[in-house]
């Protein structure tokens, strides 16, 4: 079995969802507490074992880029300030040479041709993919836990977690076949269905491995819901060879594409570091006074 060495995350995307922020900041940085949401993307893969991440980038996502490179202005600063802990910090964020490369959406086509424009960074080999507005919260990192399925099956894995049947129009729905390990077969899988003609209340959260066969079958699909190239499309075409696994996530995703998932996000990442956990919830706890909440 070959190891999942590289990932995917698709950073193409306008996030219109999240305007007027988004109008000149790529949506993956904005931040929770203190950090863009990109990191936590990046801190999850590599708790995964991925060893290279493959950015598939847009317009206006220069910003990405800088993150993921010095800054040697602000590190003299920081030095001549004698700030040592945010330069430690820096310097523990910052990935190793050569282990992120950027290619570009030269259109916005839909997920599945964002995922198809990395075919050749990843080459024939099993990869992952995070889309990383959906940001992981729990013990264990949800890419983690795919992996650790994959690592029993060898074949494409989809973690999944239970939406409110009402919310299936929001998302890929999968449709559970037999129990596996912490998870299940897939029998079918489709996207963004109405809630009448959905599968089950199994959504596709955002985290993939895939066989690099989805490259050629992404290279003529056609165009699907919203009028968009779907990857979910593309794994059902695949599902008739290959199989498919859902890992149920053991935590929770906060869709931080969507303004309710953003903020609670961050106040849910204030309660959990170390550091803010009691300041937030002094803060948290005493809001009710100012805001009229109960
Ligand atoms: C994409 C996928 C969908 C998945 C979702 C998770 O949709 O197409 O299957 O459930 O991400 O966030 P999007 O949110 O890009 O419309």
């Amino acid at each position: 079995m070959q190891k999942v060495r590289k990932v995917v995350v698709p950073v193409a995307g306008l996030g219109t969802r999240m305007l007027p922020a988004t109008k000149s900041i790529p949506k993956e940085m904005l931040t929770i507490v203190d950090r863009p949401v990109i990191q936590y993307c990046i801190d999850e893969a590599i708790e995964a074992g991925i060893e290279h991440i493959v950015f598939v980038t847009g317009r206006n996502k220069s910003a990405i880029e800088d993150y993921f490179d010095q800054a040697p202005e602000l590190y003299s600063s920081l030095q001549n300030g004698q700030k040592a802990d945010s330069l430690a910090m820096l310097d523990d964020i910052l990935p190793d040479a050569g282990m992120v490369s950027f290619t570009r959406q030269q259109s916005p086509k839909g997920l599945g041709h964002a995922i198809w424009c990395a075919r050749n960074l990843i080459g024939h080999e099993p990869f992952a993919i995070m889309l990383p507005d959906m940001v992981s919260f729990g013990d264990t990192g949800c890419m983690a836990e795919a992996i650790e399925l994959y690592n029993q099956t060898g074949e494409n894995v989809i973690s999944v977690e239970e939406c409110h049947p009402s919310e299936t129009g929001s998302y890929g729905i999968v449709s559970p076949g037999t129990t596996f390990g912490k998870g299940f077969s897939i029998n079918g899988m489709v996207e963004k269905p109405k809630p009448e003609d959905a599968l089950s209340n199994y959504f596709i959260n955002g985290r993939y491995i895939l066989q690099p066969e989805i490259f050629e079958i992404l290279e003529t699909q056609k165009q699907g819901a919203g009028g968009e190239i779907q990857l979910t499309d593309a794994m059902l075409s695949l599902m008739k060879t290959d199989n498919f696994y859902a890992q149920p996530f053991t935590g929770r995703m906060f869709d931080c594409g969507r303004r309710e998932g953003f903020v609670e996000a961050n106040v849910a990442f204030a309660l959990k570091r170390a550091d803010y956990a009691s300041a937030s919830k002094s803060k948290i706890s005493k809001m009710s006074e100012y805001t009229g909440l109960r």
